[in-house]
């Protein structure tokens, strides 16, 4: 839990002090008669002190979600890529394909408000920003198509993921060479020891880090994503990416815009604050008795084909604390505790609601129905999920392609989060469900041999599975 100091409990009592923001303001140019939208940003010091409360900072992550930034807030990178390195060609101020491709984060991830899912319209072309020159298409041999996720219990997947790392990294480390099947929270990864390294490993990479984030597995944390999303969709760097990066030359206009220290590294810790903190996705029952009976059917129909075998309905977490930074950040995201020192919050206590859930003994139960783990859905007859061209962090796996394989797809939100597959390009869940083939070719197979009642009833139990909406919010 956050600690609070007792000076600051004092000063804010006697109403000596407001809120101590710190005095960084960005300007617009002189003669520009114009503001930046953001109009203060936060430092890490006064997060940590406990100088400001948990909904200041939130509040503030949302204000950095939402804003559609200007060009006196830093938006633009005239001199860099969005993969963060220096460019060679000239950049066009936006641009859908390789971006800067937004205003803001919000403007993809709307539904069903600021933080969720998005429409096709939103869909990012992934790895287009780091090309340079520029592309003009969207063909898939120059980047991958994905549709927009949420981030509704963002804080307890990343915190999932960081349990399984540590757990599968301290198994691996008292093993000999040979073949292994490592059990973590009741998901097995199997994984090849040579000469006491890791050297082949499936449905992760070898470095046994769980990467919760992108629909490959691709990134470790909020703060890492939000370090690429900022610079990638507006052309807005983080301190800790740029200004205070040895491998940037500690350049703090490394863009080439005229704006120093575009985000604080308080700032990053503010808006993942406030996506870590977004309401946990639930259930929204029918009223009517009949219907809710079908629900309950389906929940089992979902069960019995092996549905769950990967979407695991329920993953235990030991602790209840969401801790900023993640200590398995990559360089050039903060993981440094001399530079961004910890910050931690009970997701059970603190948040928009609904809350994580409480489970015994001071854990927490995640009813997310994945297994964070990455699957092969391919095989000859169907094709649907295999369009990708490129890999993205991901290595070859099972000697084949990496680019054909997705982390199980979280379900807790796909009641209100159409369109669905990692495109974005299927209408309905029964495409969705449909398109398994590979690994879950067997349970695909089961849900058609069922009675068009038992599959209507799957259909109808994931669509209560819903970011719940506003007026269902009762704590
Ligand atoms: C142009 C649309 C667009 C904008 C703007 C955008 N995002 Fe996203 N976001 C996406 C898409 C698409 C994905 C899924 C990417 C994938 O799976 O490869 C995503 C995924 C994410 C994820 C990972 C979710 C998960 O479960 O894997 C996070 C975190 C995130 N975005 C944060 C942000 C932040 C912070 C901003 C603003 C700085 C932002 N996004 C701006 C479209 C967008
Ligand atoms: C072998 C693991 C595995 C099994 C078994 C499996 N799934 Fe999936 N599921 C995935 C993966 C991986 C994805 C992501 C596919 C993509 O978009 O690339 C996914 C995606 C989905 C989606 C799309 C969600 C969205 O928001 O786009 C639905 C719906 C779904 N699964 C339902 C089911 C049902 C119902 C069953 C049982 C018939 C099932 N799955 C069995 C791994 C599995």
């Amino acid at each position: 839990m956050k600690k609070i100091k007792l000076s600051s409990v004092l000063f804010t009592l006697l109403g000596l002090i407001a809120v101590p923001l710190s005095a960084l303001a960005h300007e617009c140019p002189p003669g520009f008669p114009d503001e930046p939208v953001i109009s203060n940003h936060m430092e890490q010091s006064d997060i940590v002190s406990g100088v400001l409360s948990f909904d200041a900072v939130s509040d503030h992550g949302e204000a950095l979600f939402v804003a559609p930034f200007n060009v006196c807030d830093g938006q633009g990178r005239p001199a860099t890529t969005g993969g963060g390195d220096k460019r060679v060609a000239d950049e066009p101020a936006k641009l859908r394909t390789s971006a800067p491709d937004a205003d803001s984060c919000g403007g993809c991830h709307a539904q069903p408000r600021p933080g969720g899912a998005g429409d096709f319209v939103a869909n990012v072309f992934v790895l287009a920003q780091a090309l340079d020159p520029v592309t003009f298409s969207v063909a898939p041999e120059f980047s991958n198509d994905r549709n927009t996720l949420g981030m509704n219990g963002s804080g307890p997947i990343e915190m999932l993921a960081r349990e399984m790392t540590i757990d599968l990294q301290t198994q691996a480390a008292n093993l000999s060479d040979g073949d292994h099947t490592l059990t973590t929270k009741g998901v097995d990864f199997e994984i090849t020891i040579f000469d006491d390294e890791v050297v082949a490993s499936r449905g992760v990479n070898t470095d046994l880090i769980i990467r919760p984030f992108h629909q490959t597995g691709a990134v470790v944390s909020l703060r890492e994503f939000s370090d690429n999303a900022f610079n990638h969709h507006h052309g807005i760097q983080a301190e800790e990416r740029f200004d205070l990066n040895p491998a940037k030359g500690f350049d703090s206009d490394f863009d080439e815009d005229g704006v120093h220290r575009e985000l604080t590294v308080g700032d990053v810790t503010a808006v993942t604050i406030w996506q870590a903190q977004l309401g946990v996705p639930g259930r929204v029952m029918p009223r009517d008795r009949e219907k809710r009976h079908m629900v309950k059917r389906g929940e089992r129909v979902f069960d019995d084909i092996g549905c769950t075998a990967c979407h695991k309905p329920a993953l235990r977490l030991e602790s209840r604390l969401f801790v900023e930074p993640n200590p398995f950040n990559p360089p050039g995201t903060c993981s440094d505790p001399s530079v961004c020192p910890e910050y931690a919050y009970d997701m059970t206590k603190q948040g928009e609601g609904p809350l994580l859930e409480k489970g015994p003994r001071g854990t927490a139960i995640v009813r997310a129905y994945t297994d964070l783990k990455r699957h092969n859905l391919c095989d000859d007859d169907i094709r649907h999920f295999c369009n990708e061209q490129l890999a993205q962090g991901r290595p070859d796996q099972d000697g084949k392609p990496g680019s054909e394989f997705f982390i199980t797809r979280k379900l807790w939100d796909v009641g209100n989060s159409a369109p669905y597959g990692h495109r974005g390009d299927l209408s309905t869940i029964t495409e969705a469900i449909l398109a398994h083939g590979g690994e879950a070719r067997a349970s695909r197979d089961a849900f058609v041999a069922r009675s068009y009642r038992e599959q209507m009833a799957v259909v109808k139990f994931l669509k209560t599975l819903q970011v719940v909406p506003e007026e269902n919010i009762f704590c």
